[in-house]
């Protein structure tokens, strides 16, 4: 999938974000800058969680609540946790991620390699940044293509169909 811009890869993980359940687990890959956390924004949008997802400096796990009266009541929490600064699984088993699985959806940027043993299923999802020029629609000047792959493992995704995901990015 392509986006053109970070609204419409919010928009993208925002419907992404309505069909996760608890105990989902999702690891965003992609260098630098390449939208992992604005993705994550969307994605808190969608699951109606409390708001201000930013990209954690010192703090590596924040939660987000689901909120009472968003889209969702009732809806699993959002465990945001950037691994950037984790070298192995081991580090991964100190900061108790086990505790909140199954009753949230758990989101880590940079986690590959690292998170995977967690959970019998995962989304991966990839973001890189695109070449070419950003399209005339562009709302900021800083918007820039960007492309983004959804890969999904184990036995919760055999039976979803992400498809329609695709057919929905501008
Ligand atoms: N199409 C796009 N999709 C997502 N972000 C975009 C897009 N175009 C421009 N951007 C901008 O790129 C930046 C992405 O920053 P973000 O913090 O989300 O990246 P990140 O992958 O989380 O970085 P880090 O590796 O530091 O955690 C934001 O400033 C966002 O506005
Ligand atoms: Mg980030």
């Amino acid at each position: 999938m392509r986006t053109r811009t970070a609204e419409s890869t919010q928009a993208l993980a925002e419907r992404l974000g309505r069909m996760l359940r608890a105990g989902d687990l999702l690891v965003l890959t992609g260098g630098l800058g390449a939208g992992k956390t604005t993705f994550t924004q969307g994605l808190g949008r969608g699951l109606g969680v409390r708001s201000g997802i930013i990209s954690p400096t010192f703090v590596l796990v924040r939660i987000h609540p689901s909120l009472p009266d968003g889209p969702n009541p009732g809806g699993p929490d959002l465990v945001h946790v950037d691994a950037y600064r984790l070298e192995s699984p081991t580090e991964i088993d100190d900061i108790d991620l086990e505790n909140t699985l199954d009753s949230a959806v758990t989101v880590v940027e940079w986690g590959a390699g690292l998170v995977e043993h967690l959970a019998e299923s995962r989304l991966e999802i990839e973001l890189q940044r695109g070449t070419g020029v950003a399209g005339a629609d562009a709302a900021l000047e800083d918007d820039e293509p960007r492309v983004i792959r959804i890969h999904a493992v184990g036995p919760r995704w055999a039976v979803v169909d992400l498809s329609a995901l695709a057919e929905t990015v501008q």
